[in-house]
């Protein structure tokens, strides 16, 4: 792994509408995976690939993101004094994992507009874009594929993934062709949450973007589209749909993700990632197919 000058950036400040209660006054990126919050995951990809810059984009009642990633020397001296080595390193891994900066939303008009609004920080290179609610499985990596189609082609790169044709209308979809010698695609049209008669696939974007810097000037200038959202697959699809433009590439992912956001995602993933752990798994393993044989 090497590192990059690349800088990540990572929506978080969405309403979270689906989780409420649970996201009255808490961020829905805040919420428990097993016992990390769901960003530290996304932090940590990152971090694995190399990214060492990232600036997460908060909004109403996100201090409690901020204050995550700060380290809490009180909370550090408490551990050392009672000898909890390994507690500790994991309090403080969420402070020194990168260079964290915080911008503000101020009102949640869409994913296309929260990203707009890390135009300043990133300047006038290509940077990744990382949901802060959807989670990768670490041992299936994707962002270092995505940067590398990146560097070959230039073109900005979307990550791809296959579901069944009845829900791609809960996603943004990709018109896409093969691309001679290479595993990635082209995408040649995308299409925000179509129904399923209209998609021209069901190849749904999930929320992994590596992005030229030109894609600011194409939001700047995008409507609010589906929901009255400004959406970052409309400015997309502008990017896909010029021809003089560096186009869009799709990486078709095939491995585990989870959608934190969706509360029947959210408790898969604390049960697959849970059951894998050594510290959990040989509890909760049988207990899982006791409860599996119940049913
Ligand atoms: P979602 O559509 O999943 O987030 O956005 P949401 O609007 O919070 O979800 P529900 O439907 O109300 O439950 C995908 C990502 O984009 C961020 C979200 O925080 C999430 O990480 N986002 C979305 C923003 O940062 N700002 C926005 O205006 C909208």
């Amino acid at each position: 792994m090497r590192d990059h000058k690349m800088k990540a950036v990572i929506p978080a400040a969405g309403l979270g509408t689906r989780f409420l209660p649970a996201t009255k006054a808490m961020p829905k990126e805040m919420l428990p995976v097993v016992d990390k919050p769901a960003i530290q995951y996304v932090v940590e990809e990152a971090a694995d690939a190399g990214i060492h810059d990232i600036l997460i984009i908060i909004g109403r009642n996100k201090n409690a993101i901020s204050n995550h990633f700060d380290a809490v020397p009180e909370l550090e001296v408490k551990l050392l004094e009672k000898g909890d080595t390994g507690r500790l390193e994991r309090v403080m891994k969420s402070s020194d994992l990168a260079d964290i900066h915080f911008v503000r939303q101020g009102e949640p008009k869409g994913l296309g507009h929260a990203v707009l609004r890390a135009r300043s920080h990133v300047g006038d290179n290509s940077f990744a874009v990382l949901l802060g609610d959807d989670l990768i499985d670490e041992r299936d990596p994707l962002l270092t594929t995505m940067i590398e189609e990146h560097e070959r082609t230039g073109a900005a790169v979307i990550a791809l993934m296959e579901v069944d044709p009845a829900s791609i209308q809960m996603y943004g979809a990709a018109a896409v062709e093969a691309i001679e010698g290479s595993d990635a695609v082209r995408v040649t049209g995308l299409v925000e949450k179509p129904a399923p008669e209209d998609a021209p696939s069901n190849l749904a974007i999930i929320g992994r973007y590596i992005l030229p810097a030109s894609v600011f000037e194409i939001l700047e200038r995008t409507e609010p589209g589906k929901g009255g959202e400004i959406q970052l697959t409309d400015a997309l699809q502008e990017l896909a749909a010029d021809p003089d433009g560096p186009g869009v590439v799709g990486v078709v992912f095939r491995g585990r993700r989870y959608d934190t956001g969706d509360r029947v995602d959210y408790i898969k993933a604390i049960v697959q990632l849970a059951s894998d752990r050594e510290d959990l798994g040989p509890e909760l393993r049988p207990w899982l197919k006791e409860f599996a044989e119940r049913l």
